[in-house]
């Protein structure tokens, strides 16, 4: 794996690559690696001949209650584990590389923001596409990989794919789980006993969601209503939402049909988690 930190490096040695016919794909991260990143990596490298990823905690898309510089960063272990997954390049920038001067242009996301978490966090998903329209040019991937239990990110990302015609293949990578359902997440390990046995309910009662679906539920009211059910009498999490919209466009649903979303965010005593199932019904 060869580490690059400047956007000419990377594009001179990316080029080489493309002369060969490579495909490339990409898996953009701000880092402090955890197993869902492995897994976009492990995809990445299935589909494609060399797979790049990118490092950078992105000032853009923090707000001023949200604090940057107490964001986790272990540069030496997220090569090490970046290595092991067998990444081809490592593309670490500066802030100073990647904004060496006031940006003169702004990109404002218009749709897909205004619900869900990005609810409370204005100009989050503009710093987030901001650097990915940087990112995508500098790189010029053939496929990029996302989360999907960042299902929000996921449909913004569509969008900008869509408008800005980037001739990219945005591939959503499905949510890696532990044994009892509970999605992974670095936020997990601010659970108590008690809270971490709790957590496993919000898969639990996205699951029953689907079965009611599956059996001939069509009310999104009905089954937001059986998943804060289900949450409530099984842990004592605050619900701070369980929303239901249709996907990618993330408006909202009438009646169930298509693909649709439902993700729901709870709140323990230490930790925030969000979760969610995106289902295609016919
Ligand atoms: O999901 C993230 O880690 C970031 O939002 C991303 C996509 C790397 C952009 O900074």
């Amino acid at each position: 794996m060869r580490v690059v930190t400047t956007k000419a490096e990377l594009q001179q040695l990316l080029k080489i690559e493309k002369k060969q016919q490579k495909t490339i794909g990409f898996v953009p991260t701000m880092g402090y690696l955890h197993e869902g990143h492995l897994a976009l990596v492990k995809h990445a490298c299935q589909e494609n001949d060399i797979v790049v990823m990118s490092i950078f905690v992105n000032p853009l898309q923090f707000g001023p209650k949200e604090d940057f510089d107490a964001y986790p960063r272990n540069q030496k272990r997220d090569e090490q584990l970046a290595a092991d997954a067998e990444v081809d390049y490592l593309f670490v920038p500066s802030v100073e590389e990647m904004y060496p001067y006031p940006l003169s242009i702004k990109l404002s996301v218009e749709q897909r923001v205004n619900v869900l978490c990005g609810n409370n966090r204005p100009g989050h998903f503009d710093g987030v596409a901001t650097v990915l329209t940087k990112l995508f040019h500098i790189i010029m991937p053939d496929r990029a990989y996302f989360g999907r239990k960042d299902a929000q990110q996921l449909a913004v990302v569509d969008g900008l794919i869509q408008d800005l015609d980037f001739p990219i293949k945005l591939v959503g990578v499905e949510t890696v789980r532990e044994a009892d359902g509970l999605a992974k997440s670095s936020r997990n390990v601010y659970l108590t006993d008690t809270e971490r046995k709790e957590a496993a309910v919000l898969y639990k009662s996205l699951k029953q969601a689907e079965k009611a679906i599956l059996e001939g539920e069509r009310k999104p009211a009905q089954i937001i209503h059986l998943v804060k059910n289900c949450l409530n009498k099984h842990t004592n999490a605050q619900v701070e939402y369980v929303e239901i919209y249709q996907y990618p466009t993330l408006k909202e649903a009438a009646s169930l049909h298509g693909m649709i979303l439902i993700a729901i965010a709870v709140r323990f005593k230490k930790a925030r988690l969000i979760d969610n199932l995106i289902l295609e019904i016919p």
